[in-house]
Protein backbone atom coordinates (compact mmCIF):
# COMPACT_ATOMS: atom_id res chain seq x y z
CA UNK A 1 0.00 0.00 0.00
CA UNK A 2 1.19 3.57 -1.18
CA UNK A 3 3.04 5.54 1.96
CA UNK A 4 0.14 8.13 3.74
CA UNK A 5 1.19 11.26 2.66
CA UNK A 6 2.03 13.90 5.12
CA UNK A 7 0.36 17.34 3.79
CA UNK A 8 2.52 20.25 5.25
CA UNK A 9 -0.03 22.56 3.66
CA UNK A 10 -2.86 20.98 5.35
CA UNK A 11 -1.58 20.71 8.94
CA UNK A 12 -0.31 24.63 7.88
CA UNK A 13 -3.86 25.91 7.58
CA UNK A 14 -4.99 24.13 10.41
CA UNK A 15 -2.26 26.27 12.61
CA UNK A 16 -2.61 29.36 10.48
CA UNK A 17 -6.32 29.26 11.32
CA UNK A 18 -5.59 28.63 14.94
CA UNK A 19 -3.33 31.70 14.92
CA UNK A 20 -5.62 33.75 13.41
CA UNK A 21 -8.16 33.76 16.12
CA UNK A 22 -5.24 34.10 18.46
CA UNK A 23 -4.13 37.74 17.25
CA UNK A 24 -7.67 38.72 17.41
CA UNK A 25 -7.49 37.95 20.99
CA UNK A 26 -4.24 40.28 21.25
CA UNK A 27 -5.44 43.04 19.76
CA UNK A 28 -8.92 43.11 21.47
CA UNK A 29 -7.01 43.12 24.87
CA UNK A 30 -3.88 45.25 23.96
CA UNK A 31 -4.93 47.01 21.06
CA UNK A 32 -1.32 45.81 19.60
CA UNK A 33 -0.85 43.54 16.62
CA UNK A 34 1.89 41.18 16.69
CA UNK A 35 4.93 42.79 14.90
CA UNK A 36 7.29 40.84 12.58
CA UNK A 37 10.63 42.71 10.97
CA UNK A 38 11.31 40.85 7.87
CA UNK A 39 15.03 41.35 6.78
CA UNK A 40 15.89 40.46 3.03
CA UNK A 41 20.00 41.44 2.09
CA UNK A 42 21.16 40.93 -2.13
CA UNK A 43 19.45 39.21 -4.74
CA UNK A 44 19.26 35.50 -3.82
CA UNK A 45 15.99 34.20 -5.82
CA UNK A 46 15.07 31.18 -3.19
CA UNK A 47 15.77 33.76 -0.57
CA UNK A 48 13.47 36.58 -1.98
CA UNK A 49 10.91 34.24 -2.48
CA UNK A 50 10.86 32.90 0.67
CA UNK A 51 10.65 35.86 2.54
CA UNK A 52 7.99 36.75 0.03
CA UNK A 53 6.03 33.83 1.46
CA UNK A 54 6.63 34.90 5.15
CA UNK A 55 5.75 38.21 4.31
CA UNK A 56 2.08 37.14 2.80
CA UNK A 57 1.05 34.73 5.87
CA UNK A 58 1.87 37.38 8.30
CA UNK A 59 -0.46 40.15 6.22
CA UNK A 60 -3.23 37.62 5.84
CA UNK A 61 -2.75 36.92 9.96
CA UNK A 62 -3.61 40.67 10.67
CA UNK A 63 0.67 41.18 12.11
CA UNK A 64 2.32 44.45 11.80
CA UNK A 65 4.70 43.56 9.22
CA UNK A 66 7.67 45.76 8.29
CA UNK A 67 9.69 44.33 5.15
CA UNK A 68 13.08 45.55 4.86
CA UNK A 69 15.39 45.08 1.12
CA UNK A 70 18.38 45.93 1.20
CA UNK A 71 20.76 45.85 -1.35
CA UNK A 72 23.87 43.16 -1.72
CA UNK A 73 26.22 45.76 -0.57
CA UNK A 74 25.32 46.80 2.32
CA UNK A 75 27.86 46.84 5.24
CA UNK A 76 27.28 44.77 8.32
CA UNK A 77 27.63 47.89 10.76
CA UNK A 78 24.39 49.06 8.56
CA UNK A 79 22.47 45.72 9.29
CA UNK A 80 23.88 45.92 13.08
CA UNK A 81 21.96 49.30 12.99
CA UNK A 82 18.91 48.06 11.69
CA UNK A 83 18.95 45.29 14.03
CA UNK A 84 19.52 47.53 17.06
CA UNK A 85 16.99 49.94 15.98
CA UNK A 86 14.41 46.92 15.94
CA UNK A 87 15.54 45.61 19.10
CA UNK A 88 14.44 48.92 21.05
CA UNK A 89 11.10 49.44 19.21
CA UNK A 90 8.42 48.15 21.35
CA UNK A 91 6.05 47.56 18.16
CA UNK A 92 8.73 45.05 16.96
CA UNK A 93 8.42 41.70 18.31
CA UNK A 94 10.35 39.47 15.98
CA UNK A 95 13.41 40.16 13.85
CA UNK A 96 14.14 37.75 11.13
CA UNK A 97 17.08 38.60 8.99
CA UNK A 98 16.88 35.71 6.03
CA UNK A 99 19.99 33.45 5.50
CA UNK A 100 22.37 32.91 3.94
CA UNK A 101 23.96 36.72 4.05
CA UNK A 102 26.11 38.07 1.53
CA UNK A 103 29.63 37.04 1.39
CA UNK A 104 31.10 39.67 3.57
CA UNK A 105 28.86 39.96 6.42
CA UNK A 106 29.63 37.95 9.07
CA UNK A 107 26.68 35.71 9.69
CA UNK A 108 27.06 34.93 13.15
CA UNK A 109 27.27 38.26 14.55
CA UNK A 110 24.52 39.38 12.89
CA UNK A 111 22.79 36.46 14.29
CA UNK A 112 24.27 37.09 17.99
CA UNK A 113 22.84 40.73 17.62
CA UNK A 114 19.06 40.19 17.71
CA UNK A 115 17.69 40.27 20.82
CA UNK A 116 17.08 36.60 22.07
CA UNK A 117 13.55 37.60 23.23
CA UNK A 118 12.97 39.09 19.37
CA UNK A 119 14.72 36.12 18.09
CA UNK A 120 11.25 34.28 16.33
CA UNK A 121 14.12 32.31 14.27
CA UNK A 122 15.79 30.30 16.86
CA UNK A 123 18.83 30.88 15.56
CA UNK A 124 20.53 32.59 18.75
CA UNK A 125 23.05 30.65 20.85
CA UNK A 126 20.97 31.27 23.65
CA UNK A 127 17.55 30.03 22.27
CA UNK A 128 19.74 26.50 20.66
CA UNK A 129 20.88 26.25 24.21
CA UNK A 130 17.67 26.88 25.68
CA UNK A 131 16.89 23.68 23.58
CA UNK A 132 19.33 21.28 24.24
CA UNK A 133 18.91 22.19 27.90
CA UNK A 134 15.00 21.88 28.31
CA UNK A 135 13.30 21.56 24.63
CA UNK A 136 13.31 25.16 23.93
CA UNK A 137 9.96 25.94 26.38
CA UNK A 138 11.24 29.15 27.76
CA UNK A 139 12.77 30.25 23.99
CA UNK A 140 12.48 29.91 20.37
CA UNK A 141 13.07 26.96 18.50
CA UNK A 142 13.70 27.12 15.08
CA UNK A 143 10.68 27.20 12.81
CA UNK A 144 11.93 23.56 10.57
CA UNK A 145 12.63 21.94 13.62
CA UNK A 146 9.52 22.97 15.29
CA UNK A 147 7.29 22.11 12.28
CA UNK A 148 8.85 19.10 11.74
CA UNK A 149 7.78 17.65 15.43
CA UNK A 150 4.07 19.31 14.94
CA UNK A 151 4.10 17.34 11.82
CA UNK A 152 4.88 14.13 13.99
CA UNK A 153 2.48 15.28 16.53
CA UNK A 154 -0.43 15.93 14.89
CA UNK A 155 -0.24 13.07 12.48
CA UNK A 156 0.42 10.55 16.09
CA UNK A 157 3.86 9.26 15.34
CA UNK A 158 5.46 7.34 18.38
CA UNK A 159 8.60 8.84 19.42
CA UNK A 160 9.20 7.22 22.59
CA UNK A 161 12.06 4.77 21.93
CA UNK A 162 11.72 5.14 18.22
CA UNK A 163 14.92 5.20 15.92
CA UNK A 164 15.36 8.27 14.59
CA UNK A 165 18.45 9.29 12.15
CA UNK A 166 18.71 12.83 11.24
CA UNK A 167 21.08 13.36 7.91
CA UNK A 168 22.91 16.71 8.10
CA UNK A 169 23.43 18.36 10.89
CA UNK A 170 23.06 22.43 9.71
CA UNK A 171 22.82 24.77 13.31
CA UNK A 172 19.00 25.49 11.39
CA UNK A 173 17.70 21.83 11.24
CA UNK A 174 20.06 18.86 11.37
CA UNK A 175 21.85 20.28 15.61
CA UNK A 176 17.98 21.34 16.86
CA UNK A 177 15.62 18.81 15.30
CA UNK A 178 17.80 15.93 16.47
CA UNK A 179 18.29 17.85 20.34
CA UNK A 180 14.33 18.24 20.11
CA UNK A 181 13.48 14.25 19.50
CA UNK A 182 16.23 13.43 22.12
CA UNK A 183 14.50 15.09 24.79
CA UNK A 184 13.35 13.29 27.51
CA UNK A 185 9.85 14.13 27.72
CA UNK A 186 6.25 12.28 26.39
CA UNK A 187 6.69 14.68 23.50
CA UNK A 188 9.89 12.66 21.77
CA UNK A 189 12.20 10.56 24.21
CA UNK A 190 13.74 9.07 21.03
CA UNK A 191 16.95 7.30 20.21
CA UNK A 192 18.80 9.85 17.92
CA UNK A 193 21.53 9.08 15.45
CA UNK A 194 22.79 12.44 13.51
CA UNK A 195 24.87 12.20 9.92
CA UNK A 196 26.75 13.87 7.44
CA UNK A 197 29.25 13.91 5.10
CA UNK A 198 31.76 12.41 7.05
CA UNK A 199 29.43 9.47 7.86
CA UNK A 200 31.09 6.57 6.87
CA UNK A 201 27.63 4.02 5.47
CA UNK A 202 25.07 6.58 5.38
CA UNK A 203 22.85 3.83 4.00
CA UNK A 204 23.55 1.63 7.09
CA UNK A 205 21.99 4.15 9.21
CA UNK A 206 18.99 4.86 6.97
CA UNK A 207 17.83 1.37 7.34
CA UNK A 208 17.59 1.38 10.92
CA UNK A 209 15.46 4.40 11.17
CA UNK A 210 12.04 4.26 11.98
CA UNK A 211 11.67 8.09 11.44
CA UNK A 212 14.09 9.54 9.48
CA UNK A 213 14.53 13.48 8.56
CA UNK A 214 16.57 14.30 5.77
CA UNK A 215 17.72 17.54 5.44
CA UNK A 216 21.37 17.41 3.56
CA UNK A 217 20.16 19.57 0.40
CA UNK A 218 21.09 16.89 -1.73
CA UNK A 219 18.62 15.65 -4.77
CA UNK A 220 17.95 11.71 -4.59
CA UNK A 221 20.87 11.57 -1.84
CA UNK A 222 19.19 8.83 0.03
CA UNK A 223 18.14 6.09 -2.20
CA UNK A 224 14.76 3.43 -2.21
CA UNK A 225 16.73 0.48 -1.08
CA UNK A 226 18.08 2.32 2.31
CA UNK A 227 14.39 3.03 3.27
CA UNK A 228 12.84 0.79 6.23
CA UNK A 229 9.51 -0.89 5.25
CA UNK A 230 7.18 1.59 6.88
CA UNK A 231 9.28 4.25 8.15
CA UNK A 232 8.21 7.88 8.76
CA UNK A 233 10.07 9.48 6.01
CA UNK A 234 10.86 13.38 6.53
CA UNK A 235 12.48 15.28 3.40
CA UNK A 236 13.56 18.64 4.07
CA UNK A 237 15.45 19.58 0.92
CA UNK A 238 14.35 21.90 -1.36
CA UNK A 239 16.14 21.54 -4.23
CA UNK A 240 15.70 23.64 -7.52
CA UNK A 241 15.60 21.17 -10.07
CA UNK A 242 15.15 23.50 -13.14
CA UNK A 243 11.90 25.65 -14.18
CA UNK A 244 8.33 25.50 -15.60
CA UNK A 245 8.69 27.23 -18.81
CA UNK A 246 5.07 27.67 -18.70
CA UNK A 247 4.75 29.14 -15.02
CA UNK A 248 8.30 30.40 -14.69
CA UNK A 249 8.29 28.76 -10.98
CA UNK A 250 11.17 26.91 -10.39
CA UNK A 251 10.64 22.88 -10.71
CA UNK A 252 11.55 21.47 -6.54
CA UNK A 253 12.60 18.35 -5.63
CA UNK A 254 13.23 16.91 -1.99
CA UNK A 255 16.55 15.00 -0.94
CA UNK A 256 14.43 11.64 -1.21
CA UNK A 257 13.11 9.93 -4.54
CA UNK A 258 9.50 10.21 -3.70
CA UNK A 259 7.71 8.42 -6.39
CA UNK A 260 10.19 5.38 -5.52
CA UNK A 261 9.81 6.20 -1.83
CA UNK A 262 6.28 6.12 -1.03
CA UNK A 263 6.02 2.45 -2.07
CA UNK A 264 8.27 1.29 0.65
CA UNK A 265 7.94 3.73 3.58
CA UNK A 266 4.77 4.35 5.88
CA UNK A 267 4.63 7.96 5.91
CA UNK A 268 6.44 10.68 3.84
CA UNK A 269 6.11 14.32 3.14
CA UNK A 270 6.10 15.67 -0.18
CA UNK A 271 8.51 18.26 -1.61
CA UNK A 272 6.62 21.30 -1.98
CA UNK A 273 3.64 21.17 0.77
CA UNK A 274 5.60 18.85 3.07
CA UNK A 275 7.80 20.70 5.68
CA UNK A 276 7.71 24.14 3.85
CA UNK A 277 4.65 25.64 4.89
CA UNK A 278 5.01 24.06 8.45
CA UNK A 279 8.05 26.29 8.79
CA UNK A 280 6.21 29.67 7.65
CA UNK A 281 3.30 28.49 10.18
CA UNK A 282 5.86 27.89 12.99
CA UNK A 283 7.51 31.33 12.07
CA UNK A 284 3.58 32.58 12.87
CA UNK A 285 3.52 31.11 16.02
CA UNK A 286 6.80 32.02 17.43
CA UNK A 287 5.94 35.38 16.80
CA UNK A 288 2.52 35.39 18.30
CA UNK A 289 4.05 33.81 21.39
CA UNK A 290 6.67 36.67 21.40
CA UNK A 291 3.96 38.78 20.93
CA UNK A 292 2.03 37.43 24.24
CA UNK A 293 5.52 37.44 26.44
CA UNK A 294 6.28 41.14 25.35
CA UNK A 295 2.81 42.09 25.84
CA UNK A 296 2.26 40.60 29.30
CA UNK A 297 -0.38 38.09 28.04
CA UNK A 298 1.85 35.11 29.14
N1 LIG B 1 17.37 30.37 5.46
C1 LIG B 1 16.90 29.11 5.28
N2 LIG B 1 15.95 28.83 6.20
C2 LIG B 1 15.80 29.93 6.95
C3 LIG B 1 14.95 30.26 8.04
O1 LIG B 1 14.14 29.45 8.53
N3 LIG B 1 15.11 31.52 8.54
C4 LIG B 1 16.00 32.42 8.03
N4 LIG B 1 16.08 33.60 8.62
N5 LIG B 1 16.81 32.13 7.03
C5 LIG B 1 16.69 30.90 6.49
Amino acid sequence: MPAKILDGTAISRQILDELRAEVGEIVKKTGKAPGLVTILVGNNPASASYVASKVKTAESLGFHEVQINLPEETTEAELHALIEKYNEDDDVHGILVQLPLPKGINEKAIVNAIDPDKDVDGFHPLNLGKLLASGGKDGFVPCTPAGIKEILRRTGVNLDGAEVVVVGRSNIVGKPIAGLLAQKDDTANATVTITHTGTKDLAFHCRRADVLVVAAGVPGLVKPEWLKPGACVIDVGVNRIGMNEKTGKAILSGDVDFARAREIVGMITPVPGGVGPMTIAMLMKNTVRSAKRHLGLE
